[in-house]
């Protein structure tokens, strides 16, 4: 298997590409209350307590954490590779400095059960297929309760140029592999966020709760 630390992939978003894409990425308001709207969706499907703590794989500048800040007390943590943006986290105060963590999806540095709550959002579709399987365990690993996973589908798995650019962004049903992987996982909700009425693009997402 690949050195996940030195993946294209990875290169590719912690170098020039990565930097430029935080331009890119900066939300509007109306994106921004896009985003309330899917998370409220999400958040009201939730079984018993609430996540007291939330984990957001790859954050980016934090769109997803923001829009969950308007929703919920709970605490934040953004895992990045990119510094640029990790700066941003901090900087916006999105999460704190010591919750802004540097890695990746597949070895990422907490604990077992370490939050609640863990997420990625458009995140798995840039990973390589060789690093889905270690990804979504560790992923798995640190959440405690649910797993929440916000990606573009493809009952296939596909790989889409990227502006430009091949095997930068991989489709697939990334619901129906979790699903396969851990038996103890159960499905509390999915849904799909059209861009004709949402404003967001075109984003399949699964609630997921661990019940041992
Ligand atoms: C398309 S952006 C999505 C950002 C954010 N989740 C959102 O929804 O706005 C992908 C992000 O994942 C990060 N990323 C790429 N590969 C990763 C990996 N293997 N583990 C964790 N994050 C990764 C990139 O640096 C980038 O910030």
């Amino acid at each position: 298997m690949t050195d996940p630390v030195k993946t294209a992939q990875l290169q590719f978003w912690r170098g020039n590409f990565g930097n430029d894409y935080i331009g890119r990425n900066s939300a509007s308001d109306e994106q921004l209350r896009a985003r309330v709207a899917l998370w409220a969706k999400i958040m009201d499907s939730l079984t018993g307590a609430p996540p007291s703590s939330i984990l957001e794989v790859g954050s980016n500048i934090g769109n997803n954490l923001r829009a969950l800040h308007t929703l919920t007390g709970a605490e934040m943590f953004a895992l990045e590779p990119n510094a640029e943006a990790r700066k941003v986290l901090v900087d916006d105060g999105v999460v704190p400095a010591k919750n802004a963590l540097d890695g990746l999806a597949a070895a990422i540095p907490l604990a077992d059960g370490a939050v609640d709550m863990a997420f990625t959002s458009g995140v798995l579709i840039h990973i390589h297929p060789d690093q889905l399987p270690a990804s979504i365990e560790e992923i798995h690993r640190v959440a405690r309760r649910y797993i929440v996973c916000i990606e573009y589908f493809s009952d296939k798995p596909e790989m889409i140029p990227y502006r430009g650019h091949d095997d930068r962004l991989f489709k697939r049903d990334f619901g129906g592999l979790y699903l396969d992987r851990f038996p103890d996982l159960q499905l509390l909700d999915y849904g799909f966020a059209w861009k004709r009425v949402t404003g967001l693009d075109n984003l399949t997402w699964w609630l997921f709760e661990k019940r041992p």
